[in-house]
């Protein structure tokens, strides 16, 4: 019993600047991009089951009796057993995932297929609660403890609209991102694994650090020369980082490309020498985008450990985004996750 058709559409998102500072209740830029996952269905039954070139092989839950959670395979199995439960959906549905967002790769392709699930349940809530929903989902399906960066981008993207999160509040500000520049994206060709990574390690330092100091995101350099070795370097890049959204959220209001370039340079310094998330490829990559005409900054975006570069540019300073590491994109600020039909 497949009969009522459904497509539902949630995108991926890039970081335009503020990596590693959700967590720390600090400030991040990023916006929705115009790659995302599309689920599209036929509901009835008890079971889900679902096709994907993308993700690779069937999934099959059966919604009367989820089984454990963290054995499930495929992998991405795992999401759709935990979104299931977060919804406590009892209709099925039958169809297939498909995605143009490469996976592992800082670009928030598991927040988009959580929200993406969650839409295609049907979740009854508000979208700060949907965003919320995909958090916990995430956690529930491989444990990584992430912050609200990923599904809040992903749920409150606008077309032509950066914003700037404060996940001290999670108040969101759209910000109009100018026609005449671009935002390209090239993947290292490094796939990141968030759960065998040090992001909770992370994580723990920061709130380690905001337990001695108070709240990273307003600390000033005195206070965080209280702390030493690594912590003292963690801190440091939570801090200034935040400072740097500012600064570029200024500069993204005055239509000052050059500055926010400049920021995105920065910001991909610290997150390499205080936060020690970048890689070698990654750090390539930044130093030859970095000095291409047009270019007026670039950085890693999302966890770091390999995945993107993000670079803003002029309009077509870099004509073929696929050059450089044979995968890369032009995006645009696009559309939060959407129903399409049902
Ligand atoms: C991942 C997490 C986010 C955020 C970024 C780093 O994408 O899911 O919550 O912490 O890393 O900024």
């Amino acid at each position: 019993m497949t009969d009522q058709h459904f497509t539902v559409h949630a995108p991926g998102r890039v970081n335009l600047i503020g990596d590693h500072t959700d967590y720390a209740g600090g400030l991040a830029l990023p916006c929705a991009i115009d790659l995302g996952v599309t689920i599209h269905a036929g509901r009835g039954g008890t079971d889900i089951q679902l096709t994907s070139d993308a993700f690779g092989g069937n999934v099959v839950i059966n919604l009367t009796e989820i089984p454990e959670i963290q054995s499930l395979e495929p992998f991405w199995g795992r999401y759709v057993a935990a979104v299931a439960q977060e919804c406590a959906v009892t209709e099925g549905f039958r169809g297939s995932v498909t995605s143009t967002l490469p996976s592992g790769a800082g670009l928030s392709s598991s927040a988009a297929l959580e929200i993406a699930l969650a839409v295609a349940m049907q979740f009854n809530g508000s979208q700060m609660e949907l965003a919320s929903l995909g958090q916990r989902s995430e956690h529930r399906a491989v444990g990584v403890p992430c912050g609200l960066l990923d599904q809040l981008s992903i749920v409150f993207g606008k077309r032509d609209q950066a914003m700037v999160i404060d996940f001290s509040d999670n108040a969101i500000d759209h910000v109009a991102f100018p026609e005449d520049l671009d935002i390209v994206i090239m993947h290292s060709g490094q796939v990141r694994e968030l759960v065998d990574s040090e992001y909770a390690e992370r994580r723990s330092m920061c709130e380690k650090a905001a337990q001695r100091i108070g709240p990273l995101a307003t600390a000033s350099l005195s206070e965080i020369a209280t702390l030493d070795g690594d912590l003292e370097r963690r801190a440091r890049h939570a801090a200034s980082e935040c400072e740097r959204v500012r600064h570029a959220a200024i500069a993204l209001r005055g239509n000052d490309p050059a500055t926010f370039g400049q920021l995105m340079l920065q910001s991909h310094a610290s997150l390499r020498d205080d936060f020690d998330v970048s890689t070698s490829v990654l750090d390539e990559l930044v130093d030859r985008l970095s000095q291409m005409p047009g270019v007026y900054g670039a950085r890693l975006t999302g966890a770091g450990f390999g995945g993107c570069v993000v670079a803003l540019c002029e309009r077509n300073a870099i004509e073929d985004p696929n050059a450089m590491t044979g995968r890369g994109w032009r995006v645009r600020p696009s559309d939060g996750a959407r129903v399409i039909t049902e």
